[in-house]
């Protein structure tokens, strides 16, 4: 069986671009992989956080996992700082990394931008993410768009390790979904939906209650052609309205715009807002009674238990070929 891994930062909401992107494609993977799902804390402090807000954000994603559908008998669910051997891999592929390659990353030129003061860890933030994906020997990781250039990175950090020191990494591959890789901001459809955009009407959050939704999509920037149809190019919010309509409700897009033909943008929006508030209902349901159980503990031990087993080999592995430390009598 192959191993797929991948991870989301509990930092702050979760958006509905997150749910399509990538938790969407974990739930319909995990019968046929051997899956690995990591809640990143340590890669969400490469920009500040509040303590408290932190922790309940990591519970919250971890709660998220479940409801959408992770099944803890199927995926083994862990918090990144719970397995020591993530940090102390990621320091190797570090040493590994050059700062120009880092630099070129189009998520810290975004996240640096402006900023006077910018953490060391957050230009360091890639090799981190390599050490998630490598010391589980991944085939795959299932991402959104905007993962693809570290997922390039983690390939090279990977191929140079394995040729100055051996083979023992595998190399990764991305998967990412043909449509809905890039679910769009509904206040500027040209840019990404993003739950750290400071306009809380650009996304649609995974806790949105129904009223909110529908006003959410109501507001959405469409255009004024009228037309209910994709074209990405010149109507960028009805084609991202007709993805998330798409991907949600199982139609292809081209009966959406059958269906919709002669229709106005109102009745196509009530209709979104409807599906999204379907998607989400149940998930909200089942996120409220995991985060007043204590289940939810018990699956996170069980993850860091089998997660640590596993990467603890492959840092030995690591430490091994480069000669760190003693040689193991
Ligand atoms: P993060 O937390 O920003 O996002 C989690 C996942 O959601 C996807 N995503 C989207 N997909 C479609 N449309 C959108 N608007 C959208 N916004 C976010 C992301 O592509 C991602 O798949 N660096 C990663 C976390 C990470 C990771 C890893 C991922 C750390 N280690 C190892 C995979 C493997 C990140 O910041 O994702």
């Amino acid at each position: 069986m192959k191993t797929i891994f991948s991870g989301i930062q509990p930092s702050g909401v979760i958006t509905l671009g997150n749910y399509i992107g990538a938790m969407k494609q974990f739930v319909e993977l995990q019968d046929d992989y051997n899956c690995y799902f990591c809640i990143v804390d340590q890669h969400a402090i490469t920009v500040p956080q509040d303590r408290l807000a932190l922790r309940k954000n990591i519970r919250s994603l971890a709660a998220f996992y479940l409801a959408v559908g992770i099944d803890p008998n199927k995926s083994t669910l862990f918090i990144q700082s719970e397995v020591p051997a993530h940090a102390q891999a990621g320091w190797i592929l570090q040493c590994i990394a050059y700062i120009g390659e880092l630099e070129r990353m189009t998520q810290f030129k975004d996240k640096s931008a402006g900023k006077e003061a910018v953490s060391a860890g957050l230009l360091t933030y890639p090799p981190l993410m390599a050490a998630d994906i490598l010391l589980y020997s991944t085939d795959i990781v299932p991402v959104g768009e905007d993962q693809k250039q570290h997922i390039e990175l983690t390939r090279d950090l990977a191929e140079r390790f394995n040729k100055r020191y051996g083979d023992i990494f595998t190399i990764p591959e991305a998967r990412i979904p043909k449509i809905g890789a890039r679910i769009m901001s509904l206040t500027d459809p040209t840019k990404k939906m993003s739950k750290s955009d400071p306009n809380q009407k650009s996304y649609i959050t995974l806790l949105d209650d129904a009223k909110t939704i529908e006003k959410k999509v109501k507001s959405a920037v469409t255009d004024s052609e009228g037309v209910i149809r994709y074209d990405k190019e010149n109507k960028p919010g009805v084609s991202n309205l007709l993805t998330i309509y798409s991907i949600l409700a199982n139609e292809p897009i081209e009966q959406l715009e059958e269906r919709y033909a002669g229709k106005g943008y109102g009745e196509f929006k009530a209709d979104v807002a409807e599906v999204i508030i379907n998607t989400l209902t149940p998930i909200q349901e089942k996120y409220y009674e995991l985060m007043e159980s204590t289940t939810l503990d018990d699956i996170l031990d069980e993850g860091a238990e089998k997660a640590n087993r596993v990467a603890s080999k492959m840092l030995k592995k690591m430490e091994n070929a480069i000669g760190l430390g003693r040689k193991r009598r």
